[in-house]
């Protein structure tokens, strides 16, 4: 008799208490105390088997009703909840114009890479990609810059602990592992594979350790081109790049060679053109000379024909390497190359 009173009255207390309940937390602390894993209603359920056969039958079903009324006015009062916030937080101006979605869009240096793939693609030039983690052997020395050459000063750079490489393909046969600093070596990676006559361009990320301001970043883009072939000489390469940077900038460009030092090349030589600000007549951004570096190229040296297996004697190649970022941010007038990685919208979206 006495679990049926405590029933009833069970159910006058739930009743009330639920119908109280001021949110959801309240509402959930209540459920459970009736029906949680030790909830007073719960544990008349469990003790239901110890009960004669006449007394259990009777008893077991008040208690799962009770069971299902508790259940059922919970569900009712949370859905009372769920209206009220959704009625003060909801409500639907049908007049108002819809709202737009927004499209994606590509990067400025994206978009500038392509550009540079179309126009070298039309001169014949294959697109050729190489990795991003490099080692020692074709970032360096096969590209004629030993050990202790100081011009691995000028390409300093994140070198990677061998415990660090989790993927198995990136054992260390030529040496230690780095971010490359140049995408050069892909130059030699090509030419290991593939006889000349060959025309490639490499786009694609480097990496050097460099303190960062205005116009030079640790992480940039570059692209490599290199023609070889049996007549190949300076005059074709002046005349491969002077199409590419008048169809990029949609200008007249002049092009101006100036001898420079690179290990990879002999001759080598900085490639400059008329400013596009200033048309040549000298400004801030070419520092009042009138023309602005945009490149660095040569012919290819006869060590690096040499490390991949060919004889200088049967052939001849070009090779230069450009900072995409550099000719974006003349392109699109640009003045901190910062921003192609700051992730900023308000710069990204005006492209
Ligand atoms: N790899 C050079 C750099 O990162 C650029 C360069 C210069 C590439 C001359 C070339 C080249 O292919 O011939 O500074």
């Amino acid at each position: 008799m006495a679990v049926e009173i405590n029933l009833k009255n069970l159910k006058i207390q739930a009743k009330e208490e639920i119908e109280k309940a001021s949110d959801l937390k309240e509402l959930d602390e209540i459920f459970n105390k009736y029906l949680g894993k030790k909830g007073e209603l719960t544990l008349i359920l469990k003790s239901l088997a110890q009960l004669p056969k006449a007394k259990r039958a009777r008893i077991g079903s008040q208690a799962n009703e009770l069971k299902s009324f508790i259940q059922a006015k919970t569900i009712e009062k949370k859905s009372s909840f769920v209206k009220t916030t959704e009625d003060k937080e909801e409500w639907l101006d049908v007049t108002a114009p819809g709202k737009k979605l927004s499209i994606g869009h590509l990067h400025p240096l994206t978009l500038a890479a392509r550009n540079v793939g179309e126009i070298f693609e039309s001169m014949g030039f294959s697109v050729v990609e190489g990795p991003e983690i490099e080692n020692e052997w074709y970032n360096f020395d096969a590209l004629n810059i030993p050990k202790d050459h100081p011009a691995r000063d000028q390409w300093d750079t994140f070198w990677l602990r061998q415990n660090e490489i989790k993927n198995e393909k990136l054992k260390i046969k030529n040496g230690r592992l780095l971010l490359r600093t140049h995408t050069s070596p892909v130059q030699v990676r090509y030419m290991e594979k593939n006889q000349p006559p060959l025309r490639i361009i490499v786009p694609g990320n480097v990496f050097r350790h460099e303190a960062t301001d205005v116009s030079h970043e640790f992480q940039l883009y570059q692209v490599e081109g290199l023609m070889s072939g049996k007549e190949i000489s300076v005059s074709n390469f002046k005349a491969v790049i002077g199409e590419f940077l008048q169809r990029f900038f949609r200008k007249e460009v002049k092009i101006r060679l100036r001898p420079d030092f690179f290990p990879f090349t002999e001759p080598s030589f900085d490639v400059s053109i008329s400013c596009l600000v200033c048309s040549g007549k000298g400004c801030r951004v070419c520092k009042g000379t009138g023309w602005v570096e945009v490149a660095g190229a040569g012919m290819v040296h006869p060590n690096v024909f040499k490390n991949v297996g060919l004889n200088l004697k049967d052939w001849r190649g070009w090779a230069f390497g450009f900072g995409l970022d550099r000719l974006a941010m003349m392109k699109y007038k640009i003045n901190d190359i910062r921003l192609f990685r700051s992730g900023d919208l308000r710069f990204l979206n005006q492209f």
